[in-house]
């Protein structure tokens, strides 16, 4: 493997899912597993492509139960193309990797230009070698295209080839095994057609949300002798027959176009992409202005850690501008957790855009800020769901997709029991503070009160109203209380002992509570006063209260035991877990919730967490920050209660969830350095070496992907943009960034601010331009860095 690709030697059934998942392309728009155009779905194989935000929602009934799940679709497969040798006497089988024999087998995905290759040489029953190379793009410039390229040689004979391209809208939503049980079929009213003799189409709608998806397919061969259509409603194919000489490469190229009804500027689903597919350019014209859009991704993402963590950080960044790129400003869509590369989570989008945001926050401020008006667009449902619960303000949905009501399952599988169980995952309320905490992070970085002032503020005002409402002031402990919650740690859904779901005062919930309504009122003396006036006016906001939302910030309650934060009140009375008995017995005990409830226990009796809780305040907040909000709330953060604090959920954390080594190796690389490089390289390979036993063949894990890109950029730098300044104090953590690292940002209408950092110093280069120097804030003093100039800044030894 050389810089910059990626690849896998050798055909290996039994890895298929995880390389679709990892070789899937995309641009924002859409994306497309890394499955084998001759393949379709099966056991080993899993095709899969995904609009960004168009979902369908069935009913199913599962443990006697109806319910309900919105899924990302599986939209036609667009790849299918399959090859058989002919001669005199027929056809023989399609070449397939699981019935003819594979005698090379490689993918390799360039990550620099966003192309996947294949080579593979097959050989039939009758000996009959036949090479194929296939090189496929799914277009950076214009979203609504993808190209496959196949060149095929007969290694050892001469004759006929057929070759079938088609596309596939017989196909389900069948790309996770736990969901197996759910209804899955999405596509109906299928229709296909040709509109010229090398150009066919297909279309259909969603069941339930009513999307048109149509797509068009051009498939060429100058050399092909004969072409047939073949059209069935669910799939339009094209035959052809090329005359294969020993020796000599033939190629056919399959250009696609793909729409939906939820796109702008068009009047019809089919009639744009027949239009799109036949006016694509050829091939080698497509190549190069996919190229350029990707020579212009790059620059504005640069990013150069050395050796094999630079190597992988690339990858993650490849996957994360994929998911969401500059397309995606034109989008109405979310984060969604598990990129648009699989079926796991359906698609939704949880609260894993804190993950991501503040990378994208610095290159790519306009897809933040979509990301953002995605959670606007929804304000108005949050609020409801607020009424509907008794509460005022906005509650935004744990699990949200299409229009922003609660999406969390209500039942879900545990594979280790078979059994389905309740999920109170939805009480994951801290998904507001997210929001928030973005928002505020968004106007830091890029200084866009425009957004501030106005969509910002509408939500930021209603999550924080939400905190208000759910604090009640108690008497005994003569503090506010959050009761009824369930934190990060998504294992103490509930007390052992109760019937009632969720835990009470979960300090991470509650500090980020006070946090949010520090901000909404200092952001009520940030608006300029008419607009103030505008947004009381429309939320029936008063003087009163404010009052009362200083007052919660100030008091809520959060609890200690024995020197530590707990993560919730009555953490310390839970059991202790015998960690080297379990890890003993079973190996990985990463998802201890299924192990226990298989073996007739659970989980939450137990003080253990799937992942970073209470931590995850260090991940939120830099140190300062995180002591002066505990003095703000009456209570004292010094160093040595802090690193308690680490020690012991350090020691309680089973790490179900890749998010957690993320956020480890980020609060460690400040907290205790010897260990953050174990769990920063977990998260490191988390995708690549799926270490949670199989998840990624549904999905990569975009959060932990974009994280780790971010724990180079803000996490070891100590980058922090506010009071207009760039605020740096770095960690150092050589396993990660070896003896030097560098990236370039977008800060204050400066494109590309370049900063590499050393182990003794720092150099920053700010661009030539017309604008202003930038304020550059180290702990022992402060520099201002002009247009045009590379300041070096020896660091704090
Ligand atoms: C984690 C959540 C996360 C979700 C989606 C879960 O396993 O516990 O924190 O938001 O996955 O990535």
């Amino acid at each position: 493997m050389t810089d910059g690709t990626w690849s896998y030697e050798g055909y290996a059934p039994a890895q298929e899912r995880l390389r679709e998942s990892l070789c899937t392309l995309g641009n924002g728009y859409f994306a497309t597993r890394g499955a084998l155009p001759e393949c379709a779905a099966d056991e080993t194989h899993s095709p899969g492509t995904y609009v960004a935000g168009c979902y369908d929602r069935l009913g199913s009934v599962v443990a006697g139960r109806q319910v309900e799940n919105e899924d990302l679709v599986n939209v036609p497969n667009w790849l299918p193309l399959r090859f058989r040798c002919r001669d005199e006497a027929g056809a023989g089988p399609w070449l397939h990797p699981d019935t003819a024999h594979v005698l090379e087998h490689r993918m390799c995905l360039f990550l620099g230009s966003g192309l996947l290759e294949r080579r593979t040489v097959y050989e039939d029953t009758a000996g009959r070698r036949v090479g194929v190379r296939q090189l496929r793009l799914v277009h950076m410039a214009d979203p609504h295209l993808a190209t496959l390229r196949t060149e095929f040689r007969a290694e050892n004979w001469t004759g006929e080839l057929e070759v079938e391209s088609a596309l596939d809208g017989a196909v389900r939503n069948t790309g996770v095994p736990r969901y197996r049980d759910l209804a899955d079929l999405h596509l109906v009213h299928g229709h296909a057609g040709t509109a010229a003799p090398d150009l066919f189409w297909l279309r259909c709608r969603t069941r339930a949300s009513d999307v048109r998806i149509a797509l068009a397919a051009r498939t060429t061969c100058p050399e092909a002798t004969q072409t047939y259509g073949h059209l069935t409603d669910r799939r339009a194919a094209q035959l052809l027959y090329l005359p294969l000489e020993e020796g000599r490469t033939v190629t056919v190229d399959k250009v696609v176009a793909l729409h939906t009804s939820r796109d702008p500027a068009i009047s019809d689903p089919l009639e744009a992409a027949v239009d799109r597919a036949r006016r694509a350019p050829t091939f080698d014209a497509l190549l190069d202005t996919h190229l350029t859009a990707w020579d212009q991704l790059w620059r504005r993402a640069e990013l150069d850690v050395p050796a094999e963590a630079g190597r992988i950080l690339r990858l993650h960044l490849f996957h994360v501008l994929q998911t969401l790129s500059p397309h995606t400003a034109d989008l109405d869509v979310g984060v969604p957790a598990r990129g648009l590369h699989g079926e796991a989570y359906r698609g939704h989008v949880f609260w894993d855009e804190l993950f991501v945001l503040p990378y994208l926050n610095l290159h790519f401020p306009e897809v933040s800020r979509a990301l953002l008006t995605y959670r606007h667009r929804r304000l108005e449902r949050a609020c409801r769901s607020a009424r509907d619960a008794g509460r005022q303000g906005a509650m935004y949905p744990w699990q949200s997709s299409s229009d922003g009501r609660e999406e969390t399952q209500q039942l879900h599988l545990n594979p280790n029991s078979g059994r389905w169980l309740p999920d109170h995952t939805h009480l994951q309320h801290h998904v507001g503070s997210a929001v928030a905490y973005n928002i505020w992070r968004y106007w830091q970085a890029t200084g866009d009160a425009e957004f501030l002032h106005t969509k910002g503020a509408e939500m930021l005002l209603q999550i924080a109203r939400f905190w208000a409402d759910s604090a009640a002031y108690d008497d005994g402990v003569r503090r506010y209380r959050i009761r009824g919650v369930v934190g990060p740690d998504e294992y103490h859904d509930a007390y052992p002992d109760s019937d009632r779901p969720g835990i009470d005062d979960n300090a991470y919930t509650n500090v980020t509570a006070a946090w949010v309504l520090t901000r909404a009122l200092e952001l009520l003396d940030l608006l300029p006063p008419p607009r103030r006036q505008e947004l009381a006016e429309r939320i029936g906001f008063d003087g009163g209260e404010a009052e009362l939302w200083r007052d919660v910030s100030r008091s809520l309650y959060v609890p200690f035991h024995a020197g530590v934060i707990s993560q919730f009140a009555g953490y310390e009375r839970l059991a202790e877990l015998d960690w080297e008995a379990y890890t003993k017995k079973y190996g990985d005990i990463r998802r201890l919730d299924r192990i226990l409830e298989a073996e007739g226990d659970r989980v939450n009796r137990y003080q253990a967490s799937k992942q970073a809780d209470v931590l995850m305040l260090g991940y939120l907040f830099p140190p300062a920050e995180l002591g002066s909000l505990f003095t703000q709330l009456g209570y004292s953060l010094d160093d040595a209660t802090w690193l308690r604090t680490v020690d012991h959920y350090l020691r309680r954390t089973s790490h179900g969830s890749t998010l957690s080594g993320l956020v480890h190796g980020w609060v460690l690389a400040r907290a205790r350095r010897a260990d953050a490089w174990r769990f920063a390289h977990e998260a490191l390979i988390g995708d690549i070496a799926d270490v949670q036993g199989g998840t990624t063949g549904e999905g990569i894990h975009l959060g932990a992907m974009a994280g780790t890109v971010d724990l180079v950029q803000r996490g070891l730098t100590g980058l922090e943009t506010r009071d207009d300044a760039l605020r740096l104090d770095p960690a150092p953590l050589h396993q990660l960034t070896g003896s030097s690292y560098g990236f370039t940002l977008h800060y204050q209408g400066h494109w590309g601010v370049r900063l590499r950092v050393f182990a003794d110093r720092l150099h920053v280069t700010v661009p030539a331009s017309d604008r202003s120097p930038i304020t550059v804030e180290l702990p022992d003093r402060v520099v201002t860095v002009r247009p045009g100039e590379t300041c070096e800044l020896l660091l704090p030894g």
